[in-house]
C-alpha cells in the first residue's frame, strides 16, 4: 500500500494510505480526542467528539496539478464544515487542524452535550479513574455546565443486560462500541439499540440474554461506566489495584492476562494485550473463572492423614512423608508399582521435573488428567508439525487457507475462534469441516459437513486428491505409517472417498488444491477429530507434509487440546510412552486410565 504525507498542526507526517486523520495524528503525538471510535472497530462517525478543520490541495482542474501560492505553496481549500477525524482517511497534502477554536468550541459542545445527561456519579462509578469520558472533559470539556441538574432525564438503573453485565442508561453515551464489538468481533450480535431521542437505549436482543462468550469485553472498551460486570462492581477504586501479569490456562490459548490485586485479594480478570496471542480480548471463562483460585476448599497448604484425619502440614514435613512412602513401595513392589498423574495446566518446569521423579524411581506409570472414557491419547501432530517460529496469526489474510476439522474453536479454545474469524475478514479462506454445525461456520468461506463416521474418508479424499493433481509423493516417504495410509490410498477411488463422506470428488479436489497452492497452509482439528481414532490426524498430518511448508511461520498444525499446557506436558514427556522431546521409551507404562484399573 502507498504512502501518504499530510500536515496535522504543523506537523508533517507520512502513513500508508487508507489511514483515518485520528490514526495518522496519534503517530504524529498529537491526540484527537475520541468516544465512539476504537482501532479494532470499524469507524462510525457517531460521537462527534473527533472533529477538525479538513483542508486539501486545490487542483487546477486544466492541469490536474496543485494550484501554487506566490511562494511556490500548495493552495490549501478549507472544507466548510468540520470533518470527523475518525472517518476521513488521509490523502496526500492535506492539512489538519485540530486545536483552532472553532475545533475547540464543537469539542467544548459535544462534551457539554454528552453531559447533559450524565449522572456524574463518577465517585460511585467503577469506570472512575480509568474513565475516557472524565479525562476527555477534564483535557477538553468545560469546566461548567450550563445544563440544570434538576432537568436531567432520569432511567432505572442499572439495568442487567445478562447475567454478567450490568447497564446503566444514564451514563451511556451512544457510542455503539459495545454493539459494534459483537457484531465485527464476537459475531454474537446479540446488542442493539432500541427506542429513538433521549430514550434511545442499548438493550440485549438474545435469549438468554447478552448470550455471548465474549460479553466481558464490553466493559473494557465501553468509554464510560456505563457498563459495568457484576464480578467487579463496586469492588474496588482501580487505583487501588495491582496489576499482576499471568497467563491464563482455562484453555490452550494462554490468553495473557493481569490478576488486579487489592490487598492480595483478586478483584478482577483483565485482558493483557499481545498481537500475537489474544491482542486485546479475553473470553469470559478466562475473566471471570479464575475466583476458583480463592475458594475456601482450595488446598492452600499440604495435608497429610494422621489416625484416619487429613491434618495441616508444613511443606518440609509433607515432602519428608511423600519421600518416605516413595521408598518403601519401590522397595517392597519395585518402580513400576508406582504411577503419577500431572494436571496439564502446570510449567514446563514442574511438568519435567515430575516425569524426572517417576522415572528415576522406576516408573513410567505416567499421565496427565484423570482419564475416563473420553481420554485420548497424547496429540503428537500438533506438536511435531507446528507452526513455525514468528507465525502470528493476527497478520494472516489473503493467501493463507485455514482447513479446521472436527473441532469447534468457541467451546475448545475461545479466543481461537476470533483469530479465526479475523483471517477469513482479513482475505483468508476459512474451510470448516465438521459433523455438527458451529458458530466458526458463520465466519467460513466454505463449510463442508461430512457424513457421520465420514472423518477419515473426507481427509483420505483430500489426500488422494492432492496426489491424483500433481502433489509430490516423495515428500511423504519418511513419514511414520505412511506405508500402510499409501496402501489404504491405492485401494480406493476418489470416487469411493467422496461417497463415504458424503461429498463430492469436485469439493475434494478443490479444497486440496487451494489448501496445497496456498502462501500459508493451517491444519486446526479439536476434539471431535481427535476422538475419530489417530489415522485421521494422521491423513492431515500427510496432507500438511505435501505442501513442503512445514516448519515454515504461519504453516502447520494446530491442535486444540483440553488443557492450558497439555502440549507442555506432551513434549515434557508426562505420558505413558514417550519421554521428553517425544523420544520413545523402550517400555510402555500404564496410562491414567490404566492407572485406575491397576
Ligand atoms: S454501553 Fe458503553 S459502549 Fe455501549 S453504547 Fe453505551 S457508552 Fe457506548
Ligand atoms: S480463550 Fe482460553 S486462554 Fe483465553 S481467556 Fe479464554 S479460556 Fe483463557
Ligand atoms: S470518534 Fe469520531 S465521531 Fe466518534
Amino acid at each position: 500500500m502507498s504512502d501518504v504525507t499530510l500536515t496535522i498542526d504543523g506537523v508533517q507526517v507520512t502513513v500508508p494510505a487508507g489511514t483515518n486523520i485520528v490514526d495518522a495524528a496519534r503517530q504524529a503525538g498529537i491526540a484527537i480526542p475520541v468516544f465512539c471510535y476504537h482501532p479494532r472497530l470499524k469507524p462510525v462517525g457517531m460521537c462527534r467528539m473527533c472533529l477538525v478543520q479538513v483542508g486539501t490541495p486545490k487542483i487546477d482542474p486544466a492541469t490536474r496539478q496543485p494550484v501554487l501560492d506566490a511562494n511556490g505553496q500548495p493552495v490549501i481549500t478549507m472544507m466548510p464544515k468540520l470533518q470527523t477525524a475518525c472517518t476521513t482517511p488521509v490523502s496526500p497534502g492535506m492539512v489538519v487542524k485540530t486545536t483552532t477554536e472553532e475545533v475547540k468550541f464543537a469539542q467544548r459542545g459535544i462534551l457539554e452535550f454528552l453531559l447533559t445527561s450524565h449522572p456524574l456519579d463518577c465517585p460511585v462509578c467503577d469506570k472512575g479513574g480509568e474513565c475516557p469520558l472524565q479525562n476527555l472533559t477534564m483535557g477538553w470539556g468545560p469546566a461548567v455546565s450550563r445544563f440544570d441538574y434538576n432537568d436531567k432525564v432520569h432511567f432505572e438503573k442499572p439495568v442487567k443486560l445478562g447475567d454478567l453485565i450490568y447497564l446503566d442508561r444514564e451514563r451511556c453515551i451512544l457510542c455503539a462500541r459495545c454493539v459494534r464489538f459483537q457484531d465485527e468481533i464476537a459475531d454474537d450480535p446479540v446488542l442493539g439499540f432500541d427506542n429513538r431521542g433521549r430514550n434511545w437505549m442499548i438493550i440485549s436482543k438474545s435469549d438468554p440474554p447478552f448470550n455471548s462468550k465474549f460479553s466481558g469485553n464490553t466493559t473494557d472498551i465501553c468509554p464510560v461506566g456505563a457498563l459495568t460486570s457484576s464480578d467487579f462492581r463496586f469492588k474496588a477504586r482501580v487505583w487501588e489495584l495491582q496489576s499482576k501479569p499471568v497467563i491464563c490456562t482455562l484453555c490452550p490459548v494462554g490468553c495473557n492476562l493481569t490478576f488486579d490485586m487489592r490487598h492480595d485479594r483478586l478483584m478482577r480478570v483483565m485482558p493483557r494485550e499481545n498481537a500475537a496471542v489474544n491482542d486485546i480480548w479475553i473470553c469470559d471463562k478466562g475473566r471471570y473463572g479464575h475466583r476458583f483460585i480463592e475458594s475456601p476448599d482450595r488446598l492452600t497448604t499440604p495435608l497429610v492423614r494422621r489416625d484416619g484425619k487429613l491434618v495441616p502440614v508444613s511443606w518440609d514435613e509433607a515432602l519428608e512423608v511423600v519421600a518416605d512412602q516413595l521408598t518403601i513401595v519401590r522397595t517392597r513392589y519395585g518402580g513400576n508399582a508406582l504411577a503419577g498423574l500431572a494436571g496439564a495446566q502446570l510449567s514446563n518446569e514442574d511438568l519435567y521435573l515430575f516425569q524426572r521423579l517417576l522415572r528415576e524411581l522406576g516408573s513410567e506409570n505416567i499421565d496427565t488428567g484423570i482419564g475416563g472414557p473420553a481420554a485420548l491419547p497424547p496429540d503428537e501432530m500438533g506438536g511435531l508439525l507446528a507452526p513455525g517460529p514468528e507465525t502470528d496469526l493476527s497478520k494472516l489474510g489473503t493467501g493463507a487457507v485455514v482447513l479446521v476439522v472436527g473441532a469447534d474453536p468457541e467451546e475448545e479454545a475461545p479466543l481461537y475462534m476470533l483469530r479465526l474469524r479475523g483471517i477469513a475478514q482479513r482475505g483468508g479462506k476459512l474451510i470448516v469441516a465438521g459433523l455438527r454445525p458451529t458458530k466458526l461456520e458463520r465466519s467460513a468461506t466454505t463449510v463442508v459437513r461430512y457424513a457421520p463416521a465420514g472423518e477419515l474418508a473426507f481427509a483420505q479424499g483430500l489426500l488422494k486428491a492432492a496426489l491424483e493433481n500433481g502433489a509430490k509423493l516423495a515428500t511423504l516417504e519418511r513419514m511414520q505409517g505412511w506405508h500402510e495410509l499409501r496402501r489404504s490410498l491405492s485401494q480406493a477411488k476418489l470416487a469411493d472417498f467422496a461417497t463415504a463422506c458424503g461429498l463430492s470428488e469436485a469439493v475434494l479436489t478443490s479444497i486440496a488444491q487451494s489448501f496445497l497452492t496456498a502462501e500459508h497452509s493451517l491444519i486446526v482439528y479439536g476434539w471431535e477429530a481427535r476422538s475419530a481414532g489417530l489415522a485421521l490426524v494422521e491423513t492431515l498430518a500427510a496432507l500438511m507434509i505435501l505442501t513442503g511448508k512445514v516448519g515454515k511461520a504461519n504453516n502447520g498444525m494446530i491442535a486444540l487440546l483440553a488443557g492450558g499446557n497439555s502440549r507442555g506436558a506432551i513434549e515434557m514427556g508426562v505420558r505413558p510412552d514417550a519421554g521428553p522431546g517425544y523420544e520413545p521409551r523402550k517400555q510402555r507404562g500404564l496410562d491414567a486410565n490404566g492407572i485406575w484399573a491397576a
